[in-house]
């Protein structure tokens, strides 16, 4: 069996291409709206990857924190114009001990990446002693009906992208296996002035809604509102989206 590796994350060959593969969009502007609606001033964004929100929001003049494992993604972020207004620590929710915000946002589906219970609770503990009172945690999660790779590339119909640095590239994905509520999958990357091919594997946690509310009702949360999409609709059992709002108590 294929161990994760996430190099989409760790590789600075993959690194470079991650915001021309998903680059800022409808989402992004939703979670901007969602901190000028909640008003908040500080923020805190956990698996902050390239910074891409991080340094709109900060642009916008919001007090960010970024924080994220992989120095290859943090390294992309400090590069970015308004990096030098933000906070960055390297690391998981354990950097937030002692922080003080008003929302703690985690986008592009961070919160799947909490595999094992247990550090799913305790970055949701952390969240809720990083808050003030009052604060918001908002994350989005994909359902397992829905999850996010439905029309993706395949490897008979891959994407092909130029980069600057790499000419072209070709990306496709492949499902490895689902387990319960585990899904492990390729991310191949295929540089065709070099022929290398580079693959992540990756897994993610597709948790129900009954779970969530329930993890955050446990950890002090109450849901004030569960979107189903970036139009800002309600979720449905249907939505692709669960986009939680969830107010410290
Ligand atoms: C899909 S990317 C999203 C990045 C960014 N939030 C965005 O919207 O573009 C997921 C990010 O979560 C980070 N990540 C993975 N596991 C994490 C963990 N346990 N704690 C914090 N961040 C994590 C990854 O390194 C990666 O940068």
């Amino acid at each position: 069996m294929l161990e994760p590796n996430y190099t989409e994350f760790s590789d600075p060959r993959l690194v470079a291409l991650y915001d021309q593969l998903n680059p800022y969009g409808v989402d992004s502007e939703f979670f901007c709206k969602q901190a000028k609606r909640l008003g908040a001033k500080t923020i805190i964004d956990l698996g902050c990857g390239t910074g891409l929100l991080t340094c709109e929001l900060a642009k916008r003049e919001y007090q960010m924190i970024g924080i994220e494992p992989s120095a290859a993604m943090l390294e992309v972020a400090q590069s970015k114009p308004f990096a030098d207004q933000i906070d960055w620590l390297q690391g998981s929710f354990e950097q937030m001990k002692g922080l003080r915000a008003d929302m703690v946002l985690m986008t592009s589906h961070v919160a799947q990446f909490f595999l094992k219970n247990g550090e799913w609770r305790e970055m949701l503990k952390a969240s809720h002693q990083a808050l003030k009172p009052g604060g918001h945690l908002v994350f989005d999660i994909r359902h397992l009906d829905t999850p996010p790779f439905v029309g993706w590339p395949t490897e008979d119909n891959r994407r092909k992208f130029e980069n600057t640095t790499d000419g072209s590239v070709y990306w496709w994905f492949k499902l490895l296996n689902v387990v319960d509520k585990l899904v492990r999958y390729e991310l191949h990357y295929f540089f065709e002035q070099s022929g290398e091919e580079v693959v992540s594997i990756n897994e993610l946690i597709f948790r129900s809604r009954d779970e969530i509310t329930q993890a955050l009702s446990d950890t002090g949360f109450e849901v004030v509102t569960v979107y189903g999409d970036w139009d800002g609709s309600t979720n449905t059992p249907t939505s692709p989206e669960m986009i939680y709002v969830a107010k410290r108590d």
